[in-house]
């Protein structure tokens, strides 16, 4: 069946709804969470984001002639960090509104509207996950990407410590739709959160993924036993 058919169906968190509804369901999910989206990101993940956000941002080694879009950038954090740490010129595209505090630009990430091999680097930071095609989102990556250019991606992973599975389901189905509700009034869009991390492709399926898009040297480190995870890539 075409992808396109208009009975197509798609991951919701653990639901499955017709393909043409996910972006507005992804919207409505960040322009119910805005405003406390920054003190939530602190909140749930106890000041950890910030962490794995410095090391990514170590890891893309920021220059002076650096030109990077930030897709899915919402209120700015990876595009501030780059900037802090040295790089030369950010661009923030985020499909909402309400989450681009920061820099301009809105833009799908499934149809960047930037010419063809412009970009030194392209970041996107806990937004894949929630795209509708995220093969298509890769593509396009790679089409605005100079060769050299290179993508980095830092996402929910598969956590690599079964260990504590049991522990990081209780607090990832438990207490996070909980501190939403409490916090930003949305227990649902915390709930997503969670299903929509346990939908995701883990980092190694990730990796096969952007290698099928086009982009070489794929390789990925883990944050935190696996419950994020950094992928880095390059177009040659
Ligand atoms: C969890 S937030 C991440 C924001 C920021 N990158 C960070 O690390 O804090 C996910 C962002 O992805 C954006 N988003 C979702 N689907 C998108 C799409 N198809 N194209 C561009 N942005 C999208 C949302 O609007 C939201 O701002």
């Amino acid at each position: 069946m075409p992808k396109m058919a208009t009975d197509a169906r798609t991951d919701f968190g653990f639901e499955q709804i017709p393909l043409a509804e996910k972006a507005g369901r992804v919207r409505d999910v960040f322009d119910s969470v805005a405003a406390r989206y920054d003190v939530m990101n602190d909140l749930m993940s106890g000041g950890l984001h910030r962490v794995w956000k410095a090391a990514f941002i170590t890891w893309l080694r920021p220059r002076r002639n650096m030109h990077l879009l930030d897709l899915a950038g919402g209120t700015g954090d990876i595009a501030f960090r780059f900037l802090t740490a040295g790089g030369g010129n950010v661009t923030v595209a985020d499909i909402n509104l309400e989450m681009l505090a920061v820099g301009q630009g809105r833009a799908n990430g499934e149809a960047i509207p930037i010419p063809d091999g412009t970009l030194d680097a392209v970041t996107c930071a806990f937004g894949i996950r929630n795209m509708t095609d995220k093969e298509q989102a890769l593509s396009e990556i790679r089409r605005v990407l100079k060769p050299g250019g290179r993508f980095m991606c830092l996402e929910f992973s598969r956590l690599a410590l079964p260990g504590l599975a049991g522990l990081y389901d209780r607090y990832s189905f438990g207490v996070v739709p909980r501190l939403g509700r409490i916090v930003a009034n949305d227990e649902a869009s915390y709930r997503y959160l969670a299903e929509s991390i346990r939908t995701f492709p883990d980092q190694d399926r990730f990796a096969g993924m952007i290698a099928e898009a086009g982009l070489s040297n794929v390789t990925y480190r883990n944050l935190a036993g696996g419950v994020a995870a950094m992928h880095s890539a390059w177009r040659i």
